[in-house]
């Protein structure tokens, strides 16, 4: 029996403002972001789904010239001018406590956050990576869908960002994301995607 309901879809606007249609920035123009665009994606990139809702993800936003002067030699020199360039840069980050949040995020696993605390700790770390990186996409798509361009970048020291920014001893930077709106030549061509027959299988 169908309801008669149809189910929401993303017009195509959308999907081409976050998927398509969207690049990997690396030339900025001189537009600050405001505060409020950041505090907007996050208020989308929070919801999506982690793994007993633990939500490891931390972020630091780097704007000021005092923090981009720190974080510059830790990037790589093919990487410095684009972060030189972005009016943020996000550190996104793998917090290994998130599991002293369990109880309030989690509330339905009582134990939960002793079972992390007195595990191994390689346990709690590999899910702190795991989930804290699904954020990180999340995170972009966020940003996109408040209108910022995004540069990811693998491509710089983590464990000394981590050392200059983070607690070393319960976070891991994982990732950098240059946030801006794109300059005029920002345009690239587009890279390849693999097709779906290459991809994905049917059992
Ligand atoms: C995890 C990650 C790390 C990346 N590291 C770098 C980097 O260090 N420097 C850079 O210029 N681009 C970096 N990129 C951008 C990729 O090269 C880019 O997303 C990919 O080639 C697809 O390009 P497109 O988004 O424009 O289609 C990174 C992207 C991701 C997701």
């Amino acid at each position: 029996m169908t309801t008669g309901i149809t189910h929401p879809v993303l017009d195509q606007t959308g999907q081409h403002l976050l998927f398509s249609g969207a690049h990997s920035v690396r030339h900025f123009s001189d537009e600050p972001v405001a505060r409020g665009v950041l505090e907007r994606a996050w208020e989308l990139a929070k919801w999506p789904p982690t793994a007993w809702n633990c939500q490891p993800m931390r972020v630091v936003h780097v704007s000021s010239p005092e923090g981009k002067a720190r974080l510059l030699p830790l990037v790589d020199e093919r990487n410095r001018a684009k972060v030189e360039q972005a009016p943020v840069t996000s550190i996104l980050v793998s917090d290994y406590n998130y599991h002293h949040d369990l109880p309030e995020l989690f509330p339905r696993a009582a134990g939960l956050r002793e079972m992390l605390e007195e595990g191994p700790a390689g346990l709690r770390i590999k899910h702190a990576h795991f989930n804290a990186t699904l954020q990180a996409g999340y995170f972009m798509l966020a940003a996109r869908a408040v209108g910022l361009a995004v540069g990811p970048m693998a491509g710089f020291d983590a464990e000394a960002v981590t050392d200059e920014f983070l607690d070393p001893d319960t976070m891991h930077a994982l990732v950098l994301v240059n946030l801006g709106y794109p300059a005029p030549d920002a345009a690239v061509i587009r890279l390849p995607r693999l097709p779906e027959d290459r991809v994905v299988t049917w059992v």
